[in-house]
């Protein structure tokens, strides 16, 4: 039956979905999908049905594609999409709550604070120590992260993130790298290691730039490797993940792991991340694609 790619919206991470959702579309019509896409900026949920859709792709990034408020809808509307549920959509959206989640099932966080405008931000950058992260909890792509190297530097770096959530966190730094692990099938695929030229893995260096350095195998030896991969796996498992995902983990100095952030909906794009384990596995991207559409439910 006809496929919705679902695409764009109106989230910060448009652009990106844009390019997530045109990739997605052509490779499911190559493989011979009746796959159209389908902006739910431009139009209404029920549309869906009155188009005749039998399935959607969610290749929607951020708030309204993958913080379980368009999964909810599609569940009330009975029509399969990929991915995980209302739950764990929400849950993975949300960088504080998914950190108390895997804190209460005994899986490792980096140490973080909730930040509001009367915190003692001279206080935190003690307690964290320098450099720290600060991040919107709600947002993806890096979309309003500061690395703060300077003492002092908090409170800009908190303002610029409320610019995009009242829920900010700051987040202390881990020296031993960034890894991630794509979620297949309830299977976890290859590690990478990500080597960003810039100061962190930002959003030029996820989507603009060329000279991030993606490391398959990730040079972690074959232990590690394992360790990180099912630590990745039952994180994904806590928060209710279902079908596919990526999650973000980082060594310390070390070499303990600790996971950072669940993405429900990872890109998709031509720089993106769990098309690049895949193909490491030796599924090329059409057949993820048909893959992910192939696990569609409600
Ligand atoms: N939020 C972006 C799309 C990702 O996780 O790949
Ligand atoms: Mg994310």
């Amino acid at each position: 039956g006809k496929v919705a790619v679902m695409m764009g919206g109106k989230s910060a991470e448009r652009e990106v979905s844009l390019k997530s959702g045109a990739a997605v579309l052509a490779a499911l019509r190559a493989s011979g999908v009746d796959a159209h896409s389908f902006d739910p900026r431009d139009k209404a949920l029920e549309a869906l049905h009155a188009e005749g859709f039998k399935r959607v792709f969610i290749a929607l990034h951020g708030r309204g594609g993958e913080d379980g408020t368009l999964q909810g809808a599609l569940d009330l509307l009975a029509i399969p999409y990929t991915g995980s549920g209302v739950l764990a959509s929400a849950l993975a959206m949300d960088k504080w709550r998914s950190k108390l989640v895997w804190q209460a099932s005994g899986l490792p966080v980096p140490d973080f604070v909730v930040l509001d405008a009367a915190s003692d931000f001279a206080a935190i950058e003690a307690r964290l120590g320098l450099p720290l992260f600060v991040k919107p909890a709600n947002e993806g792509s890096s979309i309003g992260i500061s690395k703060v190297k300077q003492a002092g530097e908090l409170r800009a770096a908190y303002e610029l993130a409320a610019r995009y959530d009242s829920c900010v966190i700051a987040e202390r730094y881990l020296a031993g790298g960034e890894f991630t692990v794509g979620i297949l099938t309830g299977q976890a695929l290859p590690v990478i290691r990500i080597v960003p030229a810039t100061e962190f893995y930002d959003y030029d260096a996820k989507y603009l730039r060329d000279d991030t350095e993606y490391r398959i195998p990730s040079g972690l030896g074959e232990k590690s490797e394992a360790e990180m991969r099912d630590l990745a796996l039952r994180a994904y498992a806590v928060l209710g993940g279902r079908g596919w995902g990526r999650m973000d983990l980082m060594l310390d100095a070390a070499g303990r792991i600790y996971c950072l952030e669940a993405n429900t909906a990872p890109g998709m794009t031509d720089h993106s991340l769990v098309p690049m384990a895949a193909r490491a596995a030796g599924i090329e991207f059409p057949q993820l694609v048909l893959k992910l559409l192939e696990e569609a439910r409600y």
